[in-house]
């Protein structure tokens, strides 16, 4: 069953397109699958109540608000927050920071809306679409205190390496929207992926490691343990935390 919304377009549970910016003709890394996956009562409940309030789809087309948004906090951008458990847990953790979260994937999106209401947090905001759209159409120069990228999608296969998202050309993006000194916090448990994060972090002008002596960082005690990050685990992966501030403008 699908819920008619102003506009009369189905629109839940269904959930919004994976995409709604998406053009296929542009070029731009790719760094997600669309995947169609199911979404619970629950979610699919939270998701029609609660998007018009704390929902924002990613149509590429204003630039945000992020101080009316958040009401004058400093505000996190974190990417691709899976179910979510992480992400309301450091919003809960620390409530006078924005946390401006984007995924593509539908049920997650329910999950942390949810999560977010029955913890009473009103420091989240969920975001439906590509986070690059997002960092590069929506979001001003110098505007974000921070940035979170847990466990992405670690493409595995030589051919898909190009469809990471942390590489040069995205870095590049990111730093114009941090805010100098503003840190951005990556973790993985692919070992390879790690060191590619490490080396393209290392060469970019825009960022230095916060880590004396340089390397990964010891795991940060204000990062809960991650959906992802637990399945690693379990297959016996290592998983490495990096954290590096954007360098102060030239
Ligand atoms: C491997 S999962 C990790 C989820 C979560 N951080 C965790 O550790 O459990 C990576 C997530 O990033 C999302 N993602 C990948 N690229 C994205 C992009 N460009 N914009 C928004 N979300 C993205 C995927 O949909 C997926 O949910």
């Amino acid at each position: 069953m699908s819920h008619p919304t102003r506009n009369n377009e189905p629109r839940f549970p269904d959930g919004p397109a994976p995409d709604p910016a998406g053009s296929h003709f542009e070029r731009r890394i790719r760094s997600f699958q669309p995947r169609r996956s199911r979404v619970t009562t629950s979610q699919g409940e939270a998701l029609e109540r609660l998007w018009g309030t704390w929902g924002l789809d990613i149509d590429g087309r204003r630039v945000l608000d992020l101080g009316a948004m958040f009401d004058g906090r400093p505000v996190v951008l974190e990417i691709g927050f899976g179910m979510g458990e992480a992400t309301a847990q450091m919003a809960a953790d620390d409530r006078d920071t924005g946390i401006l979260a984007v995924d593509v994937h539908t049920p997650g999106q329910g999950n942390l809306l949810g999560l977010a209401e029955r913890a009473g947090l009103d420091n989240v905001r969920v975001a439906n679409g590509d986070a690059i759209i997002l960092l590069r159409e929506m979001l001003a120069p110098d505007s974000l205190d921070g940035m979170r990228v847990y466990f992405p999608d670690p493409w595995p296969k030589k051919r898909h390496h190009k469809r990471r998202l942390i590489q040069a050309e995205f870095l590049t993006l990111a730093a114009t929207r941090l805010k100098p000194g503003a840190v951005l916090h990556c973790a993985t448990d692919w070992e390879e992926y790690a060191e590619q994060m490490l080396e393209v972090l290392d060469a970019h002008p825009d960022f230095e490691n916060t880590v004396p002596g340089g390397g990964y960082a010891p795991r940060p005690a204000f990062r809960p343990l991650t959906r992802f990050e637990g399945q690693g685990l379990d297959k016996g992966h290592v998983v490495h935390d990096l954290l590096f501030a954007r360098r102060p403008h030239a």
